[in-house]
């Protein structure tokens, strides 16, 4: 008995994939029984250098050579981007053959089409390398969570963001020089600003609060924001606020509505909380059921091995339901039949606010902002006033608010920006108590 086993891409995953499946050899198939062996791999380019150099004949530009090969069980597609990803999932599918993937930029846009085949054809959709790359979450919550009503699931979600932000607050990195070292250590993805811009971290709380909560989110509904207008002087006075800038996913419900929020964006946490201490390309999913309470689960969310031990896991679950003919537990409740629900509109959700001005250095400004603040009962918590730039005549006025709801802010921060002091347009950043 062996499971044979089929590469879309053969790139930093995919490397990592066969590294474990080649060195591991032994080891996987005292775990599971029989052996693994890696037919075929799909590449663009079969003269390209390889870290992992593949056996003769392994690589091939034909897909066909992989997807509907009779001798191929399970088709791994890690070559990214929807299409020709889409497709070729799909005809796998079609022709009897599982699929693990490590596509969440896929599966957030076209999940829905895929679960429904794979519902369909009776094969298994596995994604756990989708979502923070080693850290075994979509198990935890299909499985080991499963007794739970899920209250809400706060993350770091993206490798790359989180390296950046690290070096930028603890090194005084420039964001530039962050980005390059985490391309070259292989965490962004094949587009950074997919990265930068927080779609990344979108596409994985995408999944995850389809798992949490049995709702797909649209991702237009979801307000996303990424990491690329902070500025050093921000990291500067959060920290002597006692706070540390991470770029949070988080999908809760609340408790006064009972409606779904669902937001990823940079975002002020107490230094001392644990997601606070979540550094470098680490990431970190907290989730707070009925019954468990809090789980804090942690680890590398990007990164060849770390991502492939993710999706060789799958391989062996795969693997193990293949021969014994046995039928997983689906993904979710059912992914095909999720329902579309609108989450609360962004302007509704309620949170507190850091905000950085850089204003003319004048009598009246701060009691100007301060009833702007007033006539959309903003309630202001501290104001910070540091120093005077004597060429511009410019200070930056810092103000945290109490809790208000997104649209009362921007209303405010409209009446604001008609008086004529700022300087530049001012920083917002959201602060999260993650109580
Ligand atoms: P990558 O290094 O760019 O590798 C992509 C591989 O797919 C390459 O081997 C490439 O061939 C092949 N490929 C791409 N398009 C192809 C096409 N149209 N036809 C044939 N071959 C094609 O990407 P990666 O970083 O491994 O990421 C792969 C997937 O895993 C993505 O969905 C990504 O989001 C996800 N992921 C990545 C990480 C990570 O840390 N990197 C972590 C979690 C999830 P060539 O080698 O010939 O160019
Ligand atoms: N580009 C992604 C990250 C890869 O940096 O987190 C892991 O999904």
């Amino acid at each position: 008995m062996q499971t044979n086993i089929g590469l879309l891409g053969y790139g930093t995953v995919g490397e990592g994939v066969a590294r474990i499946i080649s060195l591991e050899e032994t080891l996987l198939s005292q775990k599971i029984g029989w052996p693994l062996k890696l037919s075929k791999a799909l590449v663009r380019d079969l003269t390209a250098p390889r870290g992992f150099p593949p056996p003769p004949g392994l690589l091939t530009t034909n897909p066909f050579d992989v997807v509907g090969n009779p001798d191929i069980q399970v088709v791994v597609e890690v070559m990214g981007g929807i299409e020709p990803a889409r497709t070729l999932i799909l005809k796998a599918l079609e022709f009897g053959q599982h699929v693990v993937t490590a596509n969440k930029a896929l599966l957030a846009t076209c999940g829905k089409e895929i679960f429904e085949k794979a519902a369909q054809t009776k094969r298994e959709v596995f994604f756990e390398a989708a979502v923070a790359g080693a850290i075994p979450v979509i198990r935890t919550l299909k499985e080991g969570l499963a007794a739970n009503r899920i209250q809400s699931v706060f993350g770091i979600l993206n490798g790359t963001t989180n390296y950046i932000l690290t070096s930028m607050s603890q090194h005084a990195t420039s964001f530039d020089t962050a980005l390059a070292e985490a391309k070259s250590l292989g965490y962004a993805e094949a587009d950074p600003t997919m990265d930068i811009e927080g779609e990344d971290a979108a596409h994985k709380l995408v999944l995850l609060t389809a798992l949490a909560y049995g709702v797909l989110p649209s991702l237009k509904d979801i307000h996303i924001e990424g990491i690329t207008k902070l500025e050093p002087l921000d990291f500067n006075f959060a920290a002597a606020l006692g706070y540390v800038i991470k770029l949070l996913a988080k999908a809760a419900l609340n408790p006064e509505d009972g409606r779904l929020e669902v937001s990823l964006n940079p975002a002020m946490l107490p230094k001392e909380h644990l997601l606070s201490g979540v550094t470098g390309v680490m990431n970190a999913v907290m989730v707070r059921g009925h019954a468990s309470g809090d789980i804090f689960l942690s680890g590398a969310g990007a990164g060849m091995l770390p991502t492939a031990s993710a999706v060789v896991g799958d391989i062996i679950e795969v693997a193990r339901l293949e021969q014994t003919g046995a039928q997983s537990i689906r993904p979710s409740l059912g992914w095909h039949s999720l329902k579309g629900d609108a989450v609360k509109p962004a302007g509704d959700i309620r949170s507190s606010y850091y905000l950085r001005f850089s204003v003319e250095d004048r009598p009246g400004v701060l009691s100007s902002l301060a009833g702007a603040f007033a006539k959309h009962n903003i309630s202001i918590a501290q104001v910070i006033q540091k120093g005077v730039d004597p060429l511009t005549n410019t200070v930056y006025l810092v103000i945290l608010t109490h809790s208000a709801p997104e649209r009362d802010l921007s209303h405010a921060l409209e009446l604001a920006g008609t008086l004529g002091f700022f300087t530049a347009k001012p920083q917002l950043i959201r602060v999260e108590n993650l109580n």
